[in-house]
């Protein structure tokens, strides 16, 4: 037997495993039942050395199989629930300038397209970013992915977007590379979303055709030199922003050079977003507030993920995506916090929370949705998103007996989470 292990975590109530058959993502009603084992006289788990999950089981099991063994660390998790590590599908975190202004002129009845339209919302954001150095969006960058961390997101997807042209573009997703090397709390997926608005100035077309013909090669290039790690391509599918047409050319261009198509669509209007994504065969869709039955069936026909972000619809007081129908359809629904200087949300449990209440999830749904179909999201469900032998130990230890308090106890959840475990290794205790 291997003599040296990470980690032990002992006299846990619960292991919420989420799924414990390998599944690669759980599709509408499955999404229902989530794997849990309970145990009064309590739980182990044991972490090996490679950062995976080597074990669990009842503590006097566990005690005997590994009396010989030394463990860097033990955790006693008496009375507590073990989770995996939560999943943000969904995150915008390189920026400079808050927009606490424009939430004010929100709860004044302002829309996101009205705010936008003169000069403020993404635009506001651009002229920000577009003047920062890449060292000051990155020491902004980590401070929020330490919050994150505290909240117990230890994967996250995180894009670019306020840059506009290659130049900024690549400043922020050099931002989230140094972020990947400097700080290993949290694991990154990120995403060129060049097309995330319109530049002042220029016509959709025009900027059709910078993101297709300038940027796109430039991501390839910096990828294949590996100065990049870009994973995933978006687009902001919507009216006055990207038609669907000139989404769709972003899209493929994006696809043809290697990254899984991950866009916003349907956001504020129906765009067809569902239909285009399964027609591209996108790994996932995000927003769908709009959303046609549609789409909704031919996303389901293709497993194409719908990332949900209830932070959207709160702020902005929109019609809430209709996920009953998508669950009912056999869709597989992620959750992400959407943050952004918009939704100013770092918190995956508070998004939990807002996706029962308002878009009538239930909290097995909403866990499924915050970890392993969030995972699948951004093509890592075989590692990541659920507690299971084999796979990255990603894990939270929560102090409830039950894990659902995690989403019950509304914005309690930096007291609640006691421990977040990222590849085998305590990176946040309280
Ligand atoms: O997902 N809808 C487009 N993008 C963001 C908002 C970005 C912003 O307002 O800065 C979203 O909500
Ligand atoms: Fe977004």
């Amino acid at each position: 037997m291997n003599m040296s292990n990470l980690l032990i975590i002992r006299h846990a109530r619960q292991i919420v495993h989420v799924c414990n058959k390998s599944e690669s993502m759980l599709r509408g009603k499955e999404m229902a039942h989530v794997a849990v084992t309970e145990s009064s006289n309590g739980l182990s788990l044991v972490v090996g050395d490679d950062g995976c999950i080597k074990d669990f089981g009842e503590d006097a099991e566990l005690e005997a199989k590994y009396r010989q063994c030394a463990f860097q660390k033990e955790i006693d998790a008496s009375g507590k629930a073990i989770l995996p590590g939560l999943v943000d599908g969904h995150t915008h975190p390189v920026w400079v300038g808050d927009r606490v202004h424009e939430f004010a002129m929100k709860l004044a009845g302002a829309t996101y397209m009205d705010v936008h339209k003169a000069g403020g919302g993404i635009h506001f954001t651009v002229d920000h970013v577009q003047k920062a150095t890449e060292e000051e969006l990155c020491s902004s960058l980590l401070e929020r992915l330490k919050r994150m961390v505290k909240s117990g997101t230890t994967l996250v997807e995180a894009k670019s977007g306020y840059g506009l042209n290659a130049e900024s573009e690549v400043k922020m997703l050099k931002a989230l590379e140094k972020a990947k090397e400097c700080f290993k709390d949290i694991e990154i997926s990120s995403t060129y979303c060049g097309a995330h608005a319109i530049p002042r100035g220029k016509s959709m077309e025009e900027a059709t055709n910078d993101v297709i013909n300038i940027q796109i090669p430039k991501i390839k290039e910096l990828n294949d030199s590996k100065e990049l790690s870009v994973e995933n391509i978006d687009v902001f599918c919507e009216k006055g922003v990207f038609d669907t047409d000139a989404s769709e050319r972003i899209l493929q261009a994006g696809k043809e050079i290697g990254l899984a198509i991950n866009f916003h669509g349907d956001e504020l209007h129906p765009m067809n977003s569902g239909e285009l994504g399964a027609k591209l065969d996108a790994r996932a869709i995000s927003h769908l507030e709009e959303v046609s039955d549609e789409g909704i069936q031919a996303m389901s026909r293709k497993s194409v993920v719908a990332v949900i972000l209830p932070t959207t619809a709160y702020i902005l007081r929109l019609k809430p995506p209709p996920v009953r129908k998508m669950i009912e359809a056999g869709v597989a629904v992620a959750l992400g916090s959407d943050f952004n200087p918009n939704a100013f949300c770092l918190s995956m449990p508070l998004t939990m929370h807002l996706a029962c209440v308002i878009l009538r999830m239930s909290m097995n749904e909403a866990l499924a949705a915050a970890t392993i179909n969030a995972a699948a999201s951004l093509g890592r469900s075989q590692t990541h998103g659920s507690i299971e032998v084999g796979k990255v130990a990603d894990m939270i230890v929560v102090d409830a007996p039950r894990w659902e308090h995690l989403i019950y106890q509304m914005g309690s959840h930096n007291e609640l989470i006691k421990y977040v475990i990222k590849n085998g290794r305590v990176v946040h205790s309280s």
